[in-house]
This record gives C-alpha cells, structure tokens and sequence, in this order.
C-alpha cells in the first residue's frame, strides 16, 4: 500500500490489521460480516436488539468490551419501538447487509485510497491523523467516507487512545445510550437523518468527494510568512471593510451561491453531534452526516486552528433548533461540483470562546476571537496580497507558504464571501454586537469580498444593518473599526458602560429616535 507514513498515523484508530503491507478485518469480523451482508433468513438480524447482539459480537471479535446496556436498549427503541415496522423491514431486510457489504470493502476502498492520494496538486492527501499545529489536507471519496461512517455505526472503532490525542469519541454508541437516557424527539430525529443518510447512501451511492483540511496561522517562531497577528496588527490594519448584508430570516446551510459557510464548532470538532447536542454545528453535522468523518482524525482545535471542509452532501431536510429539531424528509442537495469531484459546499469549522462571561471584552480574548476567525477565513488564493499587507505591518518573512489548500484556483478568485450569524452567542454566551465586528473585522482583514450575516432576528442585532451603513458610508478601515471595539470593550470591563456597542457606538441610535439623522461621536474615534 502506497503511502505508509499517512497509514502509520491512522491505523491505531482503525479496526483493520496490518499485514505485510495490506489491511485486513480479522478472520472473525470478515465471517459476521458476510452473515449480516446475506440478510436477516441467513443472520437473524431482524430487529434493534438483534442488531446490537451483533455489534457487540462484531466489537467481541476485535477484542473490544461489550456495549453498554444504554447502548443495547437505545438501539432496540429505535428500531424496534420508535421506526415503524415498514421500515424496521426495509433496514434489516435492505439496509444493513449492504452497510456489511459496504464495510466488508473497507480495507479495499482504502487500499484504493491511497493509490490515488497525493496527485492532486502535488499536495499530500491521504487519509492521517491531521494533528495539531500542522496544517494539512485529506480528500475522501464520498464512498470511503460512508464505509467508515458504517464503522462507526457499528462501534467498530478502537476508542481508548483517542482521548489522548484529543480526538473526541467516534463511535455512535453514545447516541444510541442518550435515545434510552433521555428519550427526547429530537435525539430520535438526529438519528432518523443518519439512518436515512445510510438508506440512502446504500440504493445510490454518491461518487464524489470531499476534502478536510486543517488551516494553521503558524505562532511566531513558524517558518512560514503569515502568523498569528498580534493587537498591533489589527490596530494598524489600513484594509478597507467589506461589505456586511444582513439577514434577519434564513439559515446559512439554504445559502445556494458558492460561499464559506459559518459551523459555530467547539474545539472537539462536531461537538455533541455523537450525544445529545443539537444546536448549529450538530444539525449540520445531521443534515450533512459526511462532516462527522472529520471527527475520526482531527484533533481539537488550538486557538491558531480552523477545520475548513469541502464537498459534503446534504441529505436531510429539516424544521426546528434544539429541542424542537425534527427532521422532515429527503433532500435533493443542488449544489455544482467542482473540478476536484467536490459539493460546492464549504464549511468553516471555528471555536469560539466558551462561556467568556466578562473576559470577552480583555483585549487579550477579542484578539483570540478576531485570529481565531481570520484563520478560518483567510485563503490561499490571495497569499501573496496577505504578504503585503503583513510586510507593511513588518509580519513577513521571506519563503512562500507551502501550497495547501482546499480552494480552487482560479475561478473562486474574489469571488467566495462569507456566509455567518451569531457565533458563539448561543450556549457559549458571547456578546452578539461584538461577534458581528469581529467577524466583519476578520473577513475584512481575509479580503472576503462579503459577509452574510443572518441574525435570525435577534434583537441586539437589530441595529447591526444601519450602523454597518454607516460605517461603510463613512469608509472606515479596520483598524480605526479595531480601535473603536477596543475601545468600547476596555470601557465595558472596567464598568464605565453597560450599554450594548452599537448604542454605545451611535448615540443617536441610542436616544432611539429614528428620526434623527445618524450621528457618530466623533470623539470617540481615537
Ligand atoms: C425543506 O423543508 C422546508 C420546511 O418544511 C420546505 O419549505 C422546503 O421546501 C424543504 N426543502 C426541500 C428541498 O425539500
Ligand atoms: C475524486 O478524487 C479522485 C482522486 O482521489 C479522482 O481520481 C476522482 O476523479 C475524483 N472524483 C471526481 C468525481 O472528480
Ligand atoms: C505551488 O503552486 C504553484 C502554482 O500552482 C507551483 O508552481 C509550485 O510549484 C507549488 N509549490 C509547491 C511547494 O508545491
């Protein structure tokens, strides 16, 4: 097998044997397989509880503990309780031998895998460990992908090393154990987009592919020529702002134009996607069940680190957020392919702070946050404007940066903005009005030619459409925007104002009386 080196990061997260330099299932899980691939008459797989006997008998085989009860009983309520018996017949009748069949090809797709890696670009693209701090990409084939998703179905991946590497459980038998637990709708309808992701998946299998890439802005002491900008940066940073559209209804998986496209990730790539989270990024992850891959080989994000992802498929259609999400059938995904065989879909995995409470407004965490989103917006096609505007600021260094990228060259030039909303407002509770200026500082900084900014009518955010006009209006760049945020933030800790930035900002806005003309306090522009 080509590509021994990226096969030695990955294969201790595998199932499969090494042997000479092929791999392999063991004897045992080939025999179970082939079982299950000759349908229920020959397996006597015919229900959710059959179903896990034969998981744990399968993890039995590679030597792994048995499943939890949780994970047993919530396999047999799906199947067995919550699906209707039409379509328990279906998936044991249908479904599941051609998901053996389909991990019974595992080590070939992968032998095939890595015959094919590394041509494009002459970037290496194999399936490895994409771990900290070293910026890389990997293509699959949207085939590959649905095999090892299959694998972690059936709990097939080795799970004790992996918190070491900070990568987060893989396996879906936690999301079976939190159906039992907590017996909630919309952890029944996170696993119906799965379960129909794999029903469909098995009659028409999707030939694409899709690309994961770790995007690094390297800390000082990195031999690259771009890295992780300090205050001064930001400060001095004469790049026009670009334009901010804003959105009060729409969510920016709809966006049908070519766009980056905001995951509010946690630092453990798809967060609770595998238990009981259901916000942003799980239901992305749902709708488009390809992104959960991500989470076998990319170790949690640092704060210089953004997971960008092209191509995946959407699958599900969906209504609801939370507790009210609730999936609502089969979706045609419209989206071109690019030359790479890829979705026109891309997905930028940023972390924002956690719960910063106060702490948001230091400098020190709005230059986290704002470098945090300027990582994952900056790209490749604009590497050597970046080089200039870093060497204005005395942030450059000689050799190019090495050519990774997950972008197309050269019609995507100029063309890709920024498709966001309220990152990192929800759960993680930060301040809207900031988050929107750093985003727009950071999209600015990145030469995105826009934003999209869906507010999904927030009521801080109400304001957000005006004052950008005026901003704009008034052609500020980003450092005099930077300046402004540092400003307000600094006043805000230590307690001078508890007013929200944009009233803060425009004091006319905050009179409320629409029919003022707009004023800006102009002494408040340092
Ligand atoms: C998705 O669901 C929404 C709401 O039910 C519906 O308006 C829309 O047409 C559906 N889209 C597709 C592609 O099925
Ligand atoms: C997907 O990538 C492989 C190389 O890994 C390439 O040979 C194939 O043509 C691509 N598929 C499409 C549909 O472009
Ligand atoms: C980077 O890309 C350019 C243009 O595509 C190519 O000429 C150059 O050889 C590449 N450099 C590396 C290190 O691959």
């Amino acid at each position: 097998m080509e590509c021994r080196d990226d096969l030695g990061s990955i294969l201790p997260f595998l199932p499969l044997i090494l042997r000479s330099s092929d791999v392999f299932w063991p004897p045992a899980v080939v025999e179970a397989l082939k079982s299950l691939s000759k349908g229920p008459l020959h397996s006597n797989v015919n229900s959710g509880h059959l179903f896990a006997l034969a998981i744990a008998d399968l993890r039995n085989s590679l030597g792994f503990s048995s499943l939890y009860p949780s994970v047993s009983l919530g396999f047999s309520l799906f199947f067995d309780d919550l699906m209707s018996s039409d379509e328990a017949d279906k998936w044991f009748g249908e479904v599941v031998p051609r998901l053996a069949d389909l991990l019974l090809r595992l080590p070939a797709l992968l032998e095939t895998h890595y015959q094919n890696a590394g041509i494009f670009n002459g970037m290496v693209t194999g399936l490895r460990l994409l771990d900290s701090q070293q910026s890389g990409i990997v293509f699959l084939s949207q085939e590959l992908i649905a095999a090892l998703l299959v694998c972690a179905l059936f709990c097939l991946f080795p799970s004790t090393n992996r918190g070491a590497k900070h990568l987060p459980p893989i396996n879906f038998d936690n999301l079976f154990a939190c159906l039992y637990e907590w017996d909630d709708t919309s952890q029944e309808d996170k696993i119906k987009c799965i379960v129909h992701y794999f029903e469909k998946v098995c009659s028409d299998m999707p030939m694409g592919n899709v690309s994961f890439e770790r995007k690094v802005l390297p800390l000082e002491n990195s031999p690259s020529n771009i890295f992780y900008p300090e205050a001064d940066f930001w400060r001095k940073s004469h790049v026009s702002l670009c334009q901010l559209e804003v959105r009060t209804t729409g969510l920016i998986e709809d966006q049908s134009t070519e766009a980056l496209e905001v995951d509010f990730a946690n630092k453990y790539i798809g967060g609770g996607a595998l238990s009981r989270g259901c916000v942003q990024e799980e239901i992305r992850f749902m709708i488009n069940p390809e992104l959960i891959i991500s989470m076998l080989f990319l170790p949690s994000m640092a704060d210089n680190e953004a997971i960008e992802i092209v191509g995946t498929e959407r699958f599900s259609n969906y209504t609801g957020y939370a507790s009210s999400f609730c999936f609502s059938g089969d979706y045609m995904d419209p989206k071109n392919i690019d030359k790479m065989g890829r979705r026109k879909t891309r997905i930028i995995a940023i972390d924002a702070l956690c719960r910063p409470g106060n702490r948001q407004y230091k400098l020190e965490y709005l230059l986290r946050e704002t470098n945090k989103a300027f990582c994952g917006f900056f790209y490749q096609t604009k590497v050597e404007q970046y080089q200039t505007l870093f060497k204005e600021n005395r942030f450059l260094r000689a050799e190019p940066m090495n050519n990774i990228s997950s972008e197309e060259y050269p019609d995507d030039y100029g063309e890709i903005g920024i498709v966001t909303g309220n990152w990192g407002c929800g759960a993680f509770g930060g301040d809207p009005e900031v988050k929107a200026v750093i985003q727009w500082l950071a999209a600015s900084q990145a030469l995105r030619p826009f934003i999209l900014y869906h507010t999904f009518n927030l009521e801080v955010l109400q304001k957000l459409e005006r004052v950008v006009q005026w901003i704009l209006s008034h052609k500020w760049t980003v450092g005099e925007l930077w300046n402004i945020l540092v400003d307000y933030s600094t006043r805000r800790l230590k307690g001078e104002t508890n007013v929200g930035l944009f009233n803060w900002l425009i004091p006319s806005l905050y009179n409320d009386d629409d029919n003022d003309p707009m004023v800006l306090d102009a002494s408040r522009i340092t």
